[in-house]
């Protein structure tokens, strides 16, 4: 009987891990595989564990405890991945219990089957991955809701400037980040501040900001976790005219253009009306994302 061992992964299993997402994950997720690596080893919070069959890793799980809202300690499920040879023999079951158990241990109580802001792959299952769901469905996991990501063709997309009235829009200057975490904190309830902390460290900073008067009333940010997904980005409720959302995202993808880059995601697209209008955006993905309570 071939033994299997689930145990805490380990920095050592890195480029293991790595080729078994290389050989599970669609194409798509894996154009990345930098990013994914600097999430998943690198990324404080997140809970990794890998399985072991007969001394050999075929599968690994990762995930977080996210954030609490309205009394809730939310968990999500990073990214699980069991290579192609060892499927449907409950090793993917079993990593998902570990990681219920170690998030459950941490206080969540209901776990997601993506997502997890800040940090954060995919916002869900891929609709394309009947397989995947199916896996999440058999553990107990109820489908919620569907979230998209849109694609932008670069190439057909007008990216000039335009005024937006008195408001001034520049790359975010990382010596002004205690300001502009404070207005973030304060404007979005906590809820993107510490995603775009990411964006300091790209090179260059892949952050906008939009001021008037002295005073911060927009940003946009891209590459948070992902190489070439766009978001998010948010205008203050009372500063919603003259374009300025059109604008802010148009800084970010021109400098998409400047690196080169021919298509961009949008990620996790709420309003996608907007981004179909200003932008021709459609949606490429969508995400079904599924919810098990603890
Ligand atoms: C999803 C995944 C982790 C499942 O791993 P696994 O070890 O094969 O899963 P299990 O053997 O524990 O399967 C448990 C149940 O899930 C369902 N399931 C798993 N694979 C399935 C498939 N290909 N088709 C239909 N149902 C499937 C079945 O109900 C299965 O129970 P059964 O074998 O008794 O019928 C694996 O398919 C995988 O790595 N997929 C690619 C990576 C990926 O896309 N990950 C999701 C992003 S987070």
């Amino acid at each position: 009987m071939p033994s299997l061992t689930i145990r805490r992964a380990t920095p050592e299993d890195e480029a293991v891990v790595a080729e078994i997402c290389r050989s599970a994950l669609l194409p798509a997720d894996r154009g990345d595989m930098a990013g994914l690596g600097r999430l998943l080893w690198h990324t404080d919070g997140v809970i990794g564990f890998v399985a072991e069959r007969d001394g050999a890793i075929v599968g690994a799980v990762f995930g977080t405890v996210t954030h609490e809202f309205e009394g809730t300690v939310t968990a999500a499920v990073t990214l699980i991945a069991v290579a192609p040879g060892h499927s449907r023999r409950g090793i993917g079951t079993k990593l998902l219990a570990e990681l219920e158990s170690a998030v459950c241990e941490r206080g969540a109580t209901e776990v997601w089957s993506g997502g997890g802001q800040p940090r954060f792959w995919w916002s869900g299952v891929d609709e394309k991955c009947p397989a995947v769901i199916a896996f999440f469905e058999k553990a107990g996991y109820l489908k919620d809701d569907v979230a998209p990501n849109m694609r932008v063709a670069l190439a057909d997309a007008d990216l000039g400037a335009r005024e937006v009235g008195t408001t001034a829009i520049r790359r975010l200057v990382p010596s002004e980040w205690p300001a502009f975490r404070e207005w973030m904190d304060q404007t979005w309830e906590n809820q993107w501040g510490e995603e775009v902390t990411t964006t300091l460290d790209r090179t260059p900073v892949s952050c906008f900001v939009a001021v008037r008067d002295g005073a911060y009333i927009g940003f946009s940010a891209y590459d948070t976790n992902r190489r070439a997904l766009f978001g998010p980005m948010g205008s203050s409720p009372q500063a919603r005219e003259h374009g300025l959302g059109s604008e802010l995202l148009r800084f970010c993808l021109r400098d998409y253009v400047d690196q080169g880059l021919t298509e961009c995601e949008i990620g996790w697209a709420g309003p996608v009306d907007f981004y179909t209008k200003v932008m021709g955006a459609v949606v490429s993905r969508r995400f079904i994302r599924l919810k098990k309570e603890l």
